[in-house]
């Protein structure tokens, strides 16, 4: 587009635009670009998190003040700023949606993304922004480069983006896959690497696993099982739809080959956006599910490497800016504060509900387990409980594998004793 073309067009958007959501807009620009600073100073500052802080925090949400919502392991409200900044991205857009004007949102993608980076103890190069853990787990499975017999171990715990896609893969190339299948009630962590590890042989080439089961709450021993498998030359893929904005994660210490998640789950960020790790030893070994232009120019940076995968054409420029607020607001708290708090909710949670002598199905154990709580139902019961829970109590969970509740920062200590108290009242 000719700059002349862009100067009378600028003039003639002036005219139109109102000063004031021009300058928030400019403001809330400011605000993501810095890449220090904080965009809630006073959660940032707080060193005391007692009960206050997580009111605080929870002020950050627009749900009712009457709802529980506790399904984090499946969808999590937005932090007010996520959904504001998206809202003020997408106006900005859809007023002026011009290249001139939409130019700097290739900085504000790469803003997200070095966020998450650093949170995440890795290189931006590293970081795809795709659309969820779902499109993740299947570029992996897809991408990676294999030979017919080449042997899979895959947890029959992981979620169908993650086992179902690569027997879908294994019929079409020959490959040999091995389902594991954990101790439904494992007393320590060495049980669940045995379980592993009693599978893996010469032809083994992929290990791919879950950070924390959506169907039992149990937690793998990521650190021990990378060891075993890096022993063994295995690679191996996380699915970390349940860790990513629950667990202080640091993928580099982890020495994890691969990892997947979702902002629309723990991390409280715009829906629809994920990432994908690829460490960069991988890069070249895994070919792209998608090829978009630029593809074949090796002087594009724009494809420079875990970028390749995310060639998806048009994007949601404004969600993609918004996940960097999100990751502004985790810096702000603080990922390790998030960590201890989901934990402390969940074991509370799980205390009441194992006192009031119920039978949970994650264990106990916090070193086996993390935000996922799942209380056993009778056999076929777990819908219409979890449809209780919501109508009669207004707790929204989920009824998988019995009734799963996922507290996470924006639940109040209340949240979960209310939470005890309705899951009593339904099966005690
Ligand atoms: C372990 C795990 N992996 C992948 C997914 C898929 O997530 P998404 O729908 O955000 O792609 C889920 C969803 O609950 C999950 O629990």
């Amino acid at each position: 587009m000719g700059t002349g073309m862009t100067s009378k067009y600028s003039r003639n958007k002036e005219a139109h635009s109102s000063t004031t959501s021009r300058r928030d807009f400019m403001r809330s620009t400011a605000a993501l670009l810095a890449a220090s600073g904080s965009l809630v100073p006073q959660l940032a500052r707080a060193q005391d998190s007692g009960e206050d802080y997580w009111h605080m925090v929870r002020k950050q949400f627009a749900f009712g003040e009457d709802a529980v919502p506790m399904n984090a392991a499946n969808l999590c409200p937005s932090f007010r700023a996520v959904t504001e900044s998206m809202a003020r991205h997408t106006a900005d857009i859809d007023f002026d949606c011009s290249f001139n004007n939409r130019a700097k949102y290739s900085g504000l993608l790469e803003s997200s993304r070095s966020r998450i980076a650093a949170q995440l103890g890795v290189s931006a190069d590293e970081i795809a922004l795709v659309r969820n853990t779902s499109e993740a787990n299947n570029t992996i499975n897809n991408g990676l480069q294999l030979e017919t017999g080449d042997e899979i171990l895959l947890w029959d715990q992981n979620h169908p983006t993650n086992n179902v896609a690569w027997e879908v893969r294994a019929q079409r190339f020959g490959l040999r896959l091995h389902r594991v299948s954990t101790p439904l009630a494992p007393r320590n962590k060495q049980e669940l690497v045995d379980s592993f590890v009693s599978q893996m042989n010469a032809n083994t080439r992929v290990l791919t696993i879950t950070h924390v089961s959506n169907l039992s709450g149990i937690r793998l021993p990521v650190t021990e099982l990378v060891e075993e498998a890096h022993a063994r030359d295995i690679y191996v893929h996380l699915d970390g739809a349940q860790s990513w904005g629950a667990l202080d994660i640091n993928l580099k210490e982890l020495d994890v080959d691969s990892y997947s998640a979702s902002a629309h789950k723990w991390y409280m960020g715009p829906k629809e956006v994920g990432l994908l790790y690829v460490h960069s030893r991988n890069t070249g070994r895994i070919w792209p599910s998608g090829v978009a232009p630029g593809w074949g120019d090796d002087a594009n940076t724009d494809l420079v490497g875990a970028r390749k995968f995310e060639s998806l054409g048009q994007r949601d420029d404004g969600a993609l800016a918004a996940l960097g607020v999100a990751a502004q607001l985790h810096d702000d708290i603080g990922p390790r504060r998030i960590e201890e708090r989901v934990r402390f909710l969940a074991q509370r949670l799980k205390t009441g509900i194992a006192d009031a002598g119920l039978d949970l199905v994650t264990p106990m154990a916090a070193e086996l387990s993390h935000g996922v709580c799942i209380t056993r139902t009778p056999a076929g019961q777990g819908g219409v409980l979890s449809n209780r829970l919501y109508e009669e109590f207004g707790i929204a969970g989920a009824p998988t594998g019995g009734i799963r509740l996922s507290p996470t920062i924006y639940n109040t200590v209340e949240h979960v004793d209310r939470a005890i108290a309705a899951v009593k009242a339904l099966l005690a």
